[in-house]
């Protein structure tokens, strides 16, 4: 059924009335929601590219580590602690001495590990052994020898000191 033009009723046009909170509050929730999606995706790009020479001096600063209780390390066992930003190892040898060195292979910067029953440092990544006692790289790909450390044992804790 179709309407004639004497039955059609104009209706009124209602405007929408306006809401300047809401409009406001809208716009500041929006800009809160930027700023935090902006650091989300931002914070962890700068840290990626936070420059490798900051990254270097922050990890040379460190000269010293000192690791309570660590004197009680049991012969023939080992300790990995954390030596500026990279991990470094403290190992009690089965004849009482003790060495420290770096734990990050000169091959391609895995971490290695000790292993006691085999009496060497072991990385697991491409096979390379070095010496527990001296860090000198036995065989495998890596380059050069473990970074050695200064150990001083004392009453309650081992000092590990950059050589
Ligand atoms: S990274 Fe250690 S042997 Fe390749």
């Amino acid at each position: 059924m179709s309407l004639s033009n004497e039955q059609r009723v104009e209706l009124p046009v209602v405007e929408a009335p306006e809401h300047p909170a809401r409009r406001v509050f809208l716009k500041a929730a929006a800009g809160a929601v930027g700023c935090v999606y902006a650091g989300m995706i931002g914070y962890p790009v700068y840290r990626y590219l936070e420059s490798p020479v900051e990254k270097a001096a922050a990890a040379a600063a460190v000269s010293e580590v000192s690791l309570p209780k660590a004197d009680a390390l049991p012969p023939g066992s080992a300790l990995m602690f954390k030596f500026g930003a990279g991990p470094a190892l403290l190992i009690h040898q089965k004849d009482g001495s003790w060495s420290a060195m770096s734990a990050v292979c000169t091959h391609l910067a895995c971490t290695v590990q000790y292993e006691p029953e085999r009496d060497r440092i072991f990385c697991a990544c491409h096979g390379g052994v070095y010496d527990p006692k001296t860090g000198a790289n036995v065989s495998g790909p890596p380059p050069r020898p473990l970074d050695q450390f200064k150990v001083a044992v004392g009453a309650g804790s081992v000092t590990v000191t950059r050589g």
